[in-house]
């Protein structure tokens, strides 16, 4: 595996990927990856030659009062794991090299952005897609691997990248969880044991709602359900719990198309978000 750090040997370690039509997939990552990136990894195989990594922890998308200093950055052990998984490039640069001095161009999806997890961490969707525009713009690959835990910020990504004619193919790739459910996310390492076990109460809680959704119940009921059942466990107050269209994440008081039930929550020191889908039968 070549590891990079500016972005002229980016280009040319990508240009040599790609020489004779070679396909080339991108996985962007800020790092502390787990078995959830190395699934996009494996996925992106599927799709390309090559398969190049990046690994950036973006200032730009971290509120000032969010964990920007604190986030994992096991980069040792991360690197081992994407030469044990046959990754043929890793992008990793320093906030210079991504964000040189003068840099001032802003990426803002409107209407997607406004709701969930933008509405709770104002800037956070401009930071992403500005990051991942400057990715798909260094990396030049083919295609890029998103996971669906993630929902909002990959039909930002789609609609970014449809909206500014990048012509990437993205990719969504179902969430990875544990064997009780929680979802897998580097912030996971955020929680104590006894957090841990309350954490399992968030996959439980939306597969109830979802079922009761899907066999008729009342939407409000099913989702207040799931704030009293989350508050009960320990959770602080969710910042949301909502049914919203699986493409245009309006909220939806009856599930009359397909669905996303969306949650964002604190538990310790950790925010954990979740969604899954739920369809009209
Ligand atoms: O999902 C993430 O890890 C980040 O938001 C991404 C897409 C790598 C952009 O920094």
């Amino acid at each position: 595996m070549q590891t990079v750090h500016d972005v002229p040997a980016l280009r040319a370690a990508s240009s040599a990927l790609r020489k004779g039509g070679a396909r080339l997939a991108l996985v962007p990552t800020m790092g502390a990856l787990h078995d959830g990136h190395m699934a996009l990894v494996e996925e992106a195989k599927r799709h390309a030659d090559h398969v190049a990594v990046s690994i950036f922890v973006n200032p730009r998308q971290f509120g000032p009062n969010e964990d920007f200093d604190a986030y994992p950055r096991p980069a040792e052990k991360d690197v081992a794991l994407l030469v044990k998984h046959g990754v043929s490039l890793l992008w990793m640069p320093g906030v210079p090299a991504m964000y040189p001095a003068g840099y001032a161009t802003n990426v803002a999806v409107g209407g997607l952005g406004d709701g969930l997890c933008g509405a709770a961490r104002p800037g956070h969707f401009d930071g992403v897609a500005t990051v991942v525009a400057k990715l798909f713009n260094q990396v030049r690959p083919d295609c890029a691997l998103f996971g669906e835990k993630d929902w909002q910020q990959l039909a930002i990504i789609r609609r970014m990248n449809a909206d500014l004619d990048i012509g990437v193919e993205v990719v969504g790739v179902p969430t990875v969880r544990e064997a009780d459910g929680l979802a897998l996310s580097s912030r996971n390492a955020y929680l104590t044991p006894e957090e841990r076990a309350v954490a399992a109460t968030l996959p439980k809680a939306i597969a109830f709602a979802k079922a009761e959704i899907e066999a008729g119940g009342a939407v409000s009921d099913a989702l207040e359900a799931v704030r009293r059942a989350l508050v009960a466990a320990g959770f602080q107050s969710p910042d949301y719990v909502a049914l919203c269209g699986a493409e245009d994440l309006q909220d939806m008081a009856v599930l009359d198309r397909p669905a996303r039930l969306f949650v964002a929550a604190r538990l310790g020191k950790a925010r954990l978000i979740d969604n899954w889908g739920v369809d009209p039968q």
